[in-house]
């Protein structure tokens, strides 16, 4: 389907379409798997997501075992633990508050990038959470470019899973996202959008 202004976006349109306009989020999957190499397939696009100091402080927890996925369904809040259970790949996004270690490897030419933060946990805690919410934009629409659907969920107990599966880690869960082959009943009827006149000020 065309659009008023097209001709303006780079983006052929099949893949405008396959990544935002008839993207939709799921709620219900088929059993067919999500393989280890999709995952990698996935990383290696997303990983250009940009962030503060390239800080890439989002970590991909993949749940995979029945025990752990059992585990983050008590986590989950009521109306989200049937599509957790469901899903045939679960990922706890979190943000990794020690995010700082890699700096001098992910921004190499500024020697004092880690020390900026290494006695500040505040400060690492809110850099590490605003960015790693970015990566997530960047993860779904990566999960979108694989063909496949992601329903993100922060009805969680996110507190929760940072002291059961991921205690001691340092990391701090933002989200929960299904991941998988849409079933025919996953949509949900499309909410509107607010106009470019409601969202968009120009001053
Ligand atoms: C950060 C985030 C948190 C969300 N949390 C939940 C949730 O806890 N449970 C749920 O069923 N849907 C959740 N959603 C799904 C949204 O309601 C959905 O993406 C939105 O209504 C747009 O739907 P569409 O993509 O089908 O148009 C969440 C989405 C995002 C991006």
């Amino acid at each position: 389907m065309s659009h008023v202004l097209d001709n303006l976006i780079a983006l052929d349109p099949e893949a405008q379409a396959l990544l935002f306009r008839e993207a939709r989020t799921a709620n219900a999957f088929t059993s067919d798997p999500v393989t280890e190499d999709q995952v990698k397939a996935l990383y290696e696009l997303i990983k250009w997501a940009p962030t503060a100091m390239n800080a890439q402080p989002m970590r991909i927890v993949l749940v995979r075992t029945p025990e752990a996925k059992a585990r983050l369904v008590t986590h989950m809040g009521p109306s989200n633990k049937v599509k957790t259970d469901s899903a045939p790949l679960v990922a706890i996004l979190a943000a990794d508050t020690n995010f700082h270690d890699q700096l001098p490897k992910v921004f190499p030419h500024f020697k004092a990038a880690r020390d900026l933060f290494k006695d500040d946990l505040a400060k690492r805690t809110h850099v590490a959470t605003t960015n790693a919410w970015l990566q997530m934009g960047y993860f779904i629409i990566g999960v979108r470019a694989l063909g496949l659907a992601a329903g993100p969920m922060t009805g969680i107990d996110a507190e929760g899973i940072d002291n059961d599966l991921l205690a001691g880690t340092g990391l701090k869960t933002i989200a929960v996202v299904n991941i998988g082959h849409p079933a025919p009943e996953a949509w949900f009827n499309r909410s509107p959008r607010l106009d470019y006149s409601e969202a968009v000020i120009t001053l």
